[in-house]
This record gives C-alpha cells, structure tokens and sequence, in this order.
C-alpha cells in the first residue's frame, strides 16, 4: 500500500498548457477516478505519476518521498492502457509472468503468482491461450493480472474499460472494484464516462482543462457540484438563470429560497442547476407554476419529459414511465422542485 500526493503539477506542450497546478492527496488502498472530457489532462496526469512524462514544475510524492525524478521501472507501479496492450507471441499466462521474470522471481513462486492471478480475474481456464483467442474484455482482464503481478505500489488504469461493448464494460468496472478492494492496492483509474466513475470509486478528481475542479465523494460531487463545470459534466441538469436578491434567488417573476449560507452578494448572476428526479409534474392547478410539455425521451423505466417554463428555460423531470404516459406534448403541468436539492453558483461565462 502506498501514500501518493501530487504536488502543483504544471505541464505545457508548446504553447499549450495542460496541466495548471494539479494537486491530489490519495489516502492508502483508495480507488481514485480522474475524470474529464477528452484533451482535459488525465492521461498526461497518469503518465506523470508513472514517471513516462516528466512536469515543468511540482512534484510527485510517494510515502513522502520526491520521486519526480525516479526512473519508471524503479516506481514499481502496474499500468493498463486503452488499447490492448498484450504481448501478442506470448499466452495469458506468459504474459502475467512477465514482470516476475524480469525481476527474477524464482520459477516455482512464479507459476503460483502466476495462477493465483489468473484466478483472481477468472481466467484460470485461458492460461495458455493467446491475445488473439480471447475476447477484448479477456485481455483487458489479463492486462489487469499482468499489473497487478509485480504487487505494485499503485495501480494505473487508462481508460481499461473503453474499447468494450456495454455489457462487458459494466461486469468488468465491478470486477475491478471488487479486485481493487480485496487486493487493497491504491488505485488511479482514468475515465471520461460519468457514470463509471461514480460507481467505482472511493472519490472522484473531476478535471477541467488540466484543473482539478473537484475532488470528492461521488455523492458529494453529484449532489453538490463545486464548478458550473462540474455540475453541467455531471449527470443531466436543467439551468434555470436567475440573481441573487435579500431574501433568496430571483428566477422571473418569482423569489425563490436560498440558504441562507450561500455566501453570494445581492446582484450575483446565478444559475440553479436541478437534477431530473428532484423535478415534480403534477396536473395544472391554480397558483402553481405553470410549463408546458415540450418533449418524452423514453428511457426504459423511466421516462425524460421535458417542460418550457414561461420564461423559455426548459427543465427536465424523471419520471416512472407509467406515469409519464399522459404528459403528451402540448399538456400544461404544474412545475415544482425541491430548494434544498438544487444547486446555486454563481453563472459562469466561459462554461458552455
Ligand atoms: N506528447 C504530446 N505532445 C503534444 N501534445 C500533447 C502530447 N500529449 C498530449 N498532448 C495534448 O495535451 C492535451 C491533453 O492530452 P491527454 O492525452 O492528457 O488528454 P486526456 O484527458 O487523456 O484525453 P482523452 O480522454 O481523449 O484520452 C491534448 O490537447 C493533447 O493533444
Ligand atoms: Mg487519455
């Protein structure tokens, strides 16, 4: 098990800055996600820690000691890219030694690591098959044995699960996880996918061109987003445009509670973000707020029905998709929501 702690991590390709003072404390045995879109930085981060890049400035500490500079094979870290990555002459099991015997581990403990890791990913029958025989979720599993191998310190996982249908991606996240957990090495892995990473991990570091936004829980980064960034990547929100006035939020005609902590002057241009099932529908009554059905996506289950508020904001409401089944276009609902579960931050302009 190991201590990781990255230090104000600056890194620029040319004129490009990809990293902007990237800071991240990992506690021992933890499952860390980075999580971003595509070019925000996770992979230039991952490759940092794994000493295959190096930073313009910051550190990387490992059980409080600056290895920043320490070659990759002395980190003794295990990695599982993207893209397959077997050794394609060698079988399964040649493969998942390969680590031991470059370290020259002696060959009767390195056939039972061997099988025991084989065991572990539910491979023991496909010992001796090669890359080419197993499907894409089999190599990715012998990818993660061959990491895992060596006991390394910190595990790395770039994107493992991306080039895999959809079936096979979520079987293998839990199969991670549950890995992850029984062997208790601190793991990073590295996704776009929101979903993913709110079901496996410990915390989540959300990033924003090359920024950490937020690094939390998945509840505390779903429920309450530190960034409009954050809020807008996470989970479908609907945006209501509002200011901040005595007294609360003002979103049109109304003057809707705030909580009293918001911390934002009077004047301060907001957006409230509301999660699809914290949205109520109900039939139009007197006094209530007013919106007319724009739109169903059926979702299976559930169903998404998008509502124009007068204003024009479109809000969405998660709805059981029976009783969704009488919203058609065109009905006018009563609209409610829930303060205390929305969001208020203060607008930013550079979020699309
Ligand atoms: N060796 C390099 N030379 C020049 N630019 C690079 C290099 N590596 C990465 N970049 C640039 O740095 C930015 C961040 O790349 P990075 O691979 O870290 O993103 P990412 O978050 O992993 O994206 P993805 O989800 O697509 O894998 C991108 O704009 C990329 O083009
Ligand atoms: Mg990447």
């Amino acid at each position: 098990m190991a201590r990781l702690e990255i230090r104000d991590v600056n890194k620029s390709y040319g004129p490009q800055h990809v990293l902007r003072d990237a800071g991240l404390t990992f506690a021992e045995g933890e499952l860390v996600t980075l999580l971003g879109p595509s070019g925000c930085g996770k992979t230039t981060l991952l490759r940092i820690i794994a000493g295959l890049e190096t930073a313009d400035s910051g550190a990387v500490m490992l059980d409080g000691a600056d290895i920043s500079a320490m070659a990759p094979n002395r980190r003794n870290m295990g990695m599982v890219f993207q893209a397959y990555s077997l050794f394609p002459n060698m079988t399964a099991a040649e493969n998942v030694a390969f680590g031991l015997k470059v370290r020259r581990t002696e060959g009767r403990r390195r056939a039972a690591r061997v099988d025991d890791l084989m065991e572990l990913v539910g491979l023991g029958a496909f010992r001796h098959k090669y890359p080419h025989q197993l499907s894409g979720g089999q190599q990715q599993r012998v990818a993660l044995a061959r990491a895992l191998a060596i006991s390394p310190s910190l595990l790395l996982l770039d994107e493992p699960l991306s080039a895999l249908d959809a079936r096979v991606r979520v079987q293998l996240r839990d199969e991670i996880r549950r890995i992850q957990q029984e062997t208790g090495v601190t793991t990073i892995f590295v996704t776009h996918d929101q979903e993913e990473a709110l079901s496996v991990s410990d915390r989540v570091a959300v990033m924003n061109h090359g920024r950490i936004d937020q690094f939390d829980t998945p509840q505390a980064i779903y429920q309450r987003p530190a960034t409009a960034f954050v809020a807008g990547f996470i989970g479908i929100s609907s945006r209501l445009e509002g200011h901040v006035a005595e007294g609360g939020v003002v979103l049109g005609s109304e003057v809707l509670p705030a909580p009293p902590d918001h911390g934002m002057t009077t004047g301060t241009q907001v957006t409230i973000y509301l999660r699809p099932e914290d949205v109520r529908l109900s039939p139009m009554v007197e006094g209530g707020r007013r919106g007319t059905v724009r739109a169903q996506t059926f979702m299976g289950a559930q169903t998404r029905v998008s509502v124009a508020l007068p204003g024009g904001a479109e809000i969405h409401a998660d709805l059981a998709t029976p009783e969704a089944g009488a919203l058609l276009p065109g009905t006018e609902v009563a609209v409610d929501w829930n303060m205390d579960r929305a969001r208020i931050l203060p607008r930013d302009r550079t979020a699309a």
